[in-house]
């Protein structure tokens, strides 16, 4: 079949670093059709690099019957009006995360479900990352698990973006435009954190939406729905966060720290009583970086590791791979609205734990 001919909305750092050239190396299932940004240079690169038609506004692309897939790659608060107009449009989109920055949001969209017959897929790449995907065939029995620990321990993406790569931050955004979308981003994260919220909290929640939202979900797609959120704190301005999240017999810790050290350093672990299974993504969001994973039983000389990797599988290929057969097999992602949606309450939960317990400040 003909490529799907995909049009993108945002050229910033996660298109110009994977989203695109993505796309072009799977130049059997797409062809990078149309561009918008709201920086005149990023379109002037981006279409100087690809074969990609300017639109003049997002809508104009969103509503092209030149196009069929909408990737949704502007900054979050922009999310619910783009995919919004792209679901009325019918057209198949890939939304990255975190989907938006509030249940409100999402239970807009969802309302938009019954007349919508495309496919909707929320970008996680850590749930189709090739350790996680082994790791499910690696697993103690649920009702076998005694512990369950999570951490991202790194410093930003960028961090490491920019000693790889050749970004483009644009300085030609008008700045009205730019104060606009800071306004709205506030006002959105404010309906979750509260209008008077300190600093901090701010801070946390853009970090749970921004980084922990991607193992608040890799998270629930491996061993289910929390019962509910224990304890949460943050510290170091919000900049570090610690969550124990409720599964019954067992608690699953979770913890953030961003700093300046330039590791990354992320891994879920799970234990029964006999058997560690450890996904260990020490992968910054660069392409084609390996995960590993890593299975230990106890045996009668002691316990004995069986290691998966270097695996060399690229999560952000897959991801698309798996996108593209659900658009024409017309079968259901698992990361889709209804799924975010689970996410964004428990960062809700979270926030509402982080206010019983108080900052550092
Ligand atoms: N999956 C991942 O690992 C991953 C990594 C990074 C970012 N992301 C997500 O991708 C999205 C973009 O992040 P980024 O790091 O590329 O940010 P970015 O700021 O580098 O890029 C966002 C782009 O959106 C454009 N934009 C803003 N408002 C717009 C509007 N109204 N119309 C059209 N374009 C507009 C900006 O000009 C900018 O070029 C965010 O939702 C982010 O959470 C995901």
């Amino acid at each position: 079949m003909a490529p799907l001919r995909v049009g993108l909305v945002g050229l910033g750092e996660v298109a110009q670093s994977i989203h695109l050239p993505v796309l072009a190396d799977q130049r059997d299932r797409w062809a990078i059709a149309g561009v918008y940004d709201v920086s005149p240079s990023l379109v002037t690169l981006v279409t100087s690099e690809y074969a990609a038609r300017a639109f003049d506004t997002a809508e104009a692309l969103i509503n092209s019957p030149d196009i069929d897939v909408v990737f949704v790659l502007s900054s979050d608060d922009t999310h619910s009006r783009f995919v919004r107009a792209a679901m009325q449009a019918d057209k198949h989109i890939l939304l990255e995360k975190p989907a938006c920055l509030t249940v409100r949001e999402i239970d807009e969209l969802l309302a938009l479900m019954p007349a919508y017959r495309k496919t909707l897929f929320v970008g996680y790449m850590r749930r189709y990352a090739p350790a996680y995907l082994a790791a499910q065939d690696e697993l103690p029995d649920h009702a076998d698990i005694t512990h369950v620990r999570i951490f991202d321990l790194i410093s930003e993406g960028r961090h490491f973006l920019k000693k790889s790569q050749n970004i483009l931050y644009p300085n030609d955004i008008d700045r009205a435009l730019l104060a606009r979308g800071a306004r709205e981003r506030d006002a959105l994260i404010r309906e979750v954190v509260g209008t008077d919220a300190p600093a901090d909290l701010v801070r946390a929640y853009r970090g749970l939406t921004a980084l922990s939202s991607h193992h608040i979900s890799a998270m629930r797609g491996l061993i289910g729905e929390p019962k509910g959120v224990i304890a949460a704190h943050r510290t170091n301005g919000g900049a570090n966060t610690s969550v124990t999240f409720d599964y019954g017999h067992f608690a699953c810790l979770y913890d953030a720290v961003v700093d300046d050290l330039g590791l990354f350093d992320a891994m879920i672990e799970v234990r029964s009583n006999t058997r560690r299974v450890r996904i260990i993504y020490d992968t910054p969001y660069i392409r084609s970086l390996p995960t590993r994973l890593e299975v230990t039983e106890a045996g009668p000389l002691g316990p004995v590791t069986k290691s998966f990797g270097p695996l060399y599988g690229d999560a952000f290929s897959n991801e698309l791979e798996i996108f593209h057969r659900h658009i024409i097999e017309g079968t259901k992602p698992l990361t889709d609205l209804a799924d975010s949606r689970r996410d964004l309450a428990l960062m809700a939960a979270i926030i509402e734990r982080m206010k019983e317990s108080g900052g550092d400040a």
